[in-house]
């Protein structure tokens, strides 16, 4: 089976729970500090939870639109401040495993290996879109924080 394949299962077998509360309040009580940068938890852990998982399937299926996406989703990002790339590794490993919890038996070797791939793929381009927005507008580039 494909990577993609596995991670549709995956997916599908998660598809009752709603994983943004528990993934949620792990990220901050990680970060707590991060939480006065959210205007509405609610409305963006709907879209941080969902796009999140889009990118990392997308990464697996090799959709075109993950790298302008992703370059996007960086620059934007600048405006809640200078963000840690160990908070995006972190909310990026804390998503696939709150969507291992969530697929229960589901949640094969298999599954959790081709998630781990495309979500070290997605860190990976993260860092690059950071990299390419400091070099080509180092004026308005998202601060590199480290
Ligand atoms: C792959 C990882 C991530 C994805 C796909 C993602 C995606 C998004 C999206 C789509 C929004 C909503 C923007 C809008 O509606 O205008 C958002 C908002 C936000 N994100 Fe992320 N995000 C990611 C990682 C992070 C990380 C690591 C942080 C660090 C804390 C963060 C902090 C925020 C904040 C503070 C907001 C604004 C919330 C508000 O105004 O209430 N994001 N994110």
């Amino acid at each position: 089976m494909s990577d993609a394949a596995l991670m549709e299962a995956s997916l599908v077998a998660a598809a009752d729970v709603d994983i943004r509360l528990p993934l949620f309040e792990r990220f901050f009580a990680a970060f707590p500090e991060r939480r006065a940068s959210f205007i509405s938890v609610d409305a963006a852990s709907r879209r941080m939870t969902d796009e999140t998982l889009q990118m990392i399937h997308g990464l697996a299926a090799g959709e075109g639109w993950v790298w302008p996406l992703v370059a996007e989703l960086v620059f934007t990002h600048r405006s809640y401040g200078a963000l840690p790339i160990a908070e995006y590794d972190a909310f990026i490993d804390m998503t696939v495993e709150e969507l291992g919890v969530a697929a229960g038996p589901a949640w094969t070797g298999e599954a959790a290996a081709a998630w781990g791939r495309h979500a070290d793929a997605l860190k990976a381009m993260i860092r690059k879109a950071r990299a390419d927005w400091a070099s080509a507008m180092p004026a308005g580039a998202p601060q590199l924080a480290e």
